[in-house]
């Protein structure tokens, strides 16, 4: 694990990714955009959007695209996400993509954001309580 600093500024930047990844979002089901911005250790950032399909099962959120983008080239050290919905809401991580990401790091921080960029900080390990890891198959 390389150490990296995660100070307000870098949140803020963080969440600004997240807005910018909205953008490309396809969402033309629901109109609702997602923006997702992945910071590992070693400071990469790996953003994602959420993906619509006309079947709409095979559609995918914002946060497991960042999270499947970042596994893909060899970064599994996830340190925080930015997520950010096209609401005066701040977006949390649905349930798939919360047991997605605690496989990978169960006490990272999420940061749930609105389309202002205000953001309320939580650990993933309080949104997923007695989440099912890897130890739990032993
Ligand atoms: N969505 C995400 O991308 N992330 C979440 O955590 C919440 C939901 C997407 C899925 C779908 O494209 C749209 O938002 C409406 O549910």
């Amino acid at each position: 694990m390389k150490d990296i600093t995660i100070d307000e500024a870098a949140k803020r930047e963080l969440v600004q990714a997240a807005i910018k990844a909205a953008r490309n979002a396809y969402a033309p089901y629901s109109g609702y955009r997602v923006g997702a911005a992945l910071l590992c250790g070693g400071g990469d950032v790996y953003t994602g959007c959420n993906v619509e399909n006309a079947a709409y099962p095979c559609g995918i959120c914002a946060e497991r695209t960042a999270a499947a983008k970042a596994v893909s080239e060899g970064n599994r050290d996830f340190r925080m996400i930015a997520v950010v919905g096209s609401s005066v809401e701040k977006c949390t991580p649905c349930g798939m993509c919360r047991q997605v990401l605690y496989e990978f790091a169960p006490d990272m921080t999420v940061l749930c954001a609105d389309n202002s960029g205000e953001y309320d900080e939580v650990k993933l390990s309080d949104l997923l309580i007695r989440g099912f890891g890897a130890s739990s198959l032993k």
